[in-house]
């Protein structure tokens, strides 16, 4: 351009500070970026964006705050692209407690972070995943605190920071697309004897109860419930139960679910369409106070840095009602990362912890790296512990999975 004698625009210099964080020049993006200004230009949030991005993806995270702080001395207000570009910059060096500052900033600063994200577009559908392993597992923990919750008198309410569709059809062109339910409840339902009394055969029964429920009369399991259909089953008139959903596609078919489940004499229902964790940022929060039971359950593969989002949801609900009883889902994709989750968990000394963890045969059809199950539970009912040593080997051995653990962090 220089040569043709054309003055190059702010977007020229964005586009090729974006092709330098593509290609992981984190100097090449700063260069230009200071280039902007010599040129007598101003940058502009999509210039400090992606030279954030690229100091973040070469670790460089003193940089990518540094330019944070320059679009403030600029008077540039960060946006949220900014800021998780910054999030995300902190993450990559592993400075959580600095990605969870950031995001408080962010928030306090009521940046709203749902513009970076498009619900629906591209977003995370459950029905792939419906009845398999994972979430064998992960309901079978679930199954074991409701009934712990349930097992005193005093009402409880249940909230589902990411209820997805509530009941799947196992018969979708979703559900069938990996067939994942083969592998997960299925497996289940051919080794265990679901009138034997144990947690596993509770949580079975749990599933056939919520197909005869809905009316399924087939002999073979056509319908899973998902966590929302499952707490529905332990709930009592004195309970309540607070379901959150952000995309439009599942909330409508949530809906639709318990149209049918809820008949209106049991437990008190509240259907969010909203996003979970800005509802616990900006309050106030829709359910009672008192015994509470809370779960998360993020996709894990939106833009968001859900591992900085889930330590500050758990940080956030744990100040405003230390006693409730806070269970996260989350992937074992590797040693490595799990182990910084659960020592980020551990240095908020938010109450005790107890983690169960299963891994999973073979890989995610797609090549996803996913491969095993994990459930961390904040403040968790006494028994629960000896209640999971118990039924996790026979879980593991209808899953044909290849370990598991329950331990105290
Ligand atoms: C893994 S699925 C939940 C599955 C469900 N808990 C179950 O066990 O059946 C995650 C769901 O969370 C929703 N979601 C993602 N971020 C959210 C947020 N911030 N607030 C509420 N829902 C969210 C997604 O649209 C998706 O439907």
């Amino acid at each position: 351009m220089w040569e043709a004698k054309l003055q190059p625009a702010v977007i020229n210099f964005n586009a090729c500070i974006s092709a330098c964080k593509k290609s992981e020049q984190w100097r090449w993006a700063l260069a230009l970026l200071s280039e902007v200004w010599e040129v007598k230009l101003e940058p502009d949030a999509l210039s400090y964006s992606a030279g954030i991005s690229a100091c973040g993806k070469g670790k460089q995270w003193q940089r990518a705050l540094a330019l944070l702080r320059e679009m403030w001395e600029f008077r540039l207000e960060p946006n949220v692209i900014n800021y998780l570009a910054g999030i995300r910059a902190c993450e990559a060096s592993d400075l959580w407690t600095r990605a969870l500052d950031l995001l408080e900033s962010m928030l306090g600063a009521r940046v709203d972070p749902a513009a970076a994200e498009s619900p629906d577009e591209g977003w995370y559908v459950h029905d792939l995943e419906a009845g398999g392993p994972k979430d064998v597992f992960k309901h079978t923990v679930l199954v074991a605190l409701l009934q712990q919750m349930a097992a005193c008198a005093d009402p409880f309410t249940f909230i589902d920071m990411h209820a997805a569709s509530g009941v799947y059809d196992l018969s979708s062109e979703e559900t069938l697309q990996c067939r994942m339910f083969e592998r997960g409840v299925l497996r289940v339902s051919h080794a265990v004897d679901r009138s034997d009394g144990g947690l596993v055969a509770d949580y079975l029964a749990a599933v056939w109860r919520c197909n005869q429920a809905l009316g399924s009369s087939s002999r073979a399991l056509s319908l899973y419930p998902g966590s929302p259909a499952l707490a529905w089953q332990w709930l009592r008139s004195q309970d309540t139960a607070v379901l959150f959903e952000a995309a439009a596609k599942p909330y409508e078919a949530l809906r639709r679910s318990f149209s049918l489940l809820d008949r209106g004499v049991g437990p008190r229902l509240s259907l969010q369409h909203d996003d979970s964790y800005l509802r616990l940022s900006f309050g106030p929060w829709p359910w009672p106070s008192g015994r509470q039971l809370v779960l998360l359950d993020p996709p894990y593969d939106s833009t968001q840095s859900h591992n900085t989002w889930n330590v500050f949801a758990l940080r956030r609900l744990l100040q405003r009602s230390p006693s409730s009883c806070v269970a996260l889902w989350y992937p074992l994709v590797d040693q490595e990362k799990v182990a910084g989750l659960h020592s980020r968990v551990q240095s908020l000394a938010v109450g005790s912890v107890l983690v169960a963890e299963m891994w999973l045969e073979g890989s995610w059809p797609r090549g996803d790296a996913l491969q095993g199950s994990g459930m961390l539970v904040v403040n968790p009912p006494p028994a629960l512990h000896a209640q999971l040593l118990a039924a996790l080997p026979e879980l593991r051995a209808a899953l044909r999975a290849t370990g598991s653990r329950v331990l105290w962090l």
